[in-house]
C-alpha cells in the first residue's frame, strides 16, 4: 500500500514535470511538485516555489524552510514525517504572486496529492492555500482555529506563511503557539477516525533560530495576509 502512494505520487510528478498547461513552467529550473511521506497525517500547503525551491525541486528549502523546521522540530516532528507542497507547482517568475488561473490550473495535482495521501490535517501556510478551505478570510483573524470537516474527518488547520512570520517577529509567538496547537488537534482528528491517539508531544529543546546565512532571496510574497 505504501508502495502504491509512493508510486500514484511519483506518477503525480512525472506529470507535474511534463506539464505545459499554463505559462508558470517557462524560464524554470526544476518543477516542485512536493516531497515527504505518502502517509503524512500532516500536510502543508504553501503559495508557490521560490528561488532555492526552484534551484533544488524541493518545497521550503530556503529561508522559511528554515524556519518550517524550527517550528516542526519545536513539536517534536520532522519534514520527512509530513508531506510538503504549494498550490501551484513551478515557480512564478520574479516570487510574483500566483495568478487564479496558474492556482485552477494546477488544482489538480494538489487535489490528487491530498486525495493520494488522506491527511488527517490540511495545514496552510498562507492565503492562496487559506483561500481554498477559508474563502474570505484574513488570515491575522484565523490563524490556528481549526475547522472540522466530518465528512472527510480531516482538519483544516490555519497558518501563517512561514515568510510572514520572519518578516514580523512579532507574528512568531503566535506561529509557535499554533504549532503546538496543531498536534492537540491532530489527537481529535485521529480520535475522530478511530485511530490511536498520538503519543503526546514531544518536547524538543527549540534548535536556534533559523540561520540568515542564505543569500537574501529576491523579494518575494510581499502580500501573505
Ligand atoms: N514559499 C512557499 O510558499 N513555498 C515554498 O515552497 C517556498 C516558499
Amino acid at each position: 500500500m505504501s508502495q502504491d502512494r509512493a508510486a500514484v505520487l511519483a506518477a503525480i510528478e512525472e506529470e507535474v514535470r511534463a506539464c505545459t498547461a499554463c505559462r508558470l513552467y517557462q524560464g524554470t529550473n526544476n518543477p516542485v511538485p512536493g516531497a515527504g511521506d505518502p502517509h503524512a497525517e500532516i500536510m502543508f500547503i504553501g503559495e508557490g516555489p521560490g528561488f532555492h525551491e526552484d534551484r533544488l525541486g524541493l518545497p521550503f528549502v530556503g529561508r522559511s524552510g528554515d524556519y518550517l523546521n524550527y517550528l516542526l522540530n519545536l513539536v517534536g516532528l520532522n519534514r520527512d514525517q509530513v508531506f510538503i507542497t504549494n498550490v501551484v507547482k513551478h515557480r512564478p517568475p520574479e516570487n510574483r504572486d500566483p495568478s487564479p488561473d496558474e492556482i485552477v490550473t494546477c488544482k489538480g495535482f494538489l487535489d490528487r496529492q491530498i486525495g493520494i495521501i488522506n491527511p488527517l490535517v490540511i495545514a496552510t501556510l498562507g492565503r492562496y492555500s487559506m483561500a481554498r478551505y477559508f474563502p474570505d478570510a484574513r488570515i491575522s483573524s484565523i490563524h490556528g482555529q481549526p475547522r472540522y470537516d466530518t465528512d472527510n474527518q480531516r482538519v483544516y488547520y490555519p497558518l501563517f506563511h512561514p515568510a510572514a512570520a520572519l518578516r514580523n517577529p512579532g507574528l512568531r509567538r503566535d506561529m509557535e503557539t499554533d504549532f503546538h496547537r496543531m498536534i492537540e488537534v491532530l489527537a481529535k482528528v485521529k480520535a475522530m477516525r478511530g485511530e490511536d491517539a498520538p503519543q503526546s508531544e514531544a518536547e524538543h529543546q527549540p534548535q536556534s533560530p533559523p540561520p540568515d546565512d542564505k543569500p537574501e532571496e529576491p523579494p518575494q510574497q510581499l502580500r501573505l495576509f
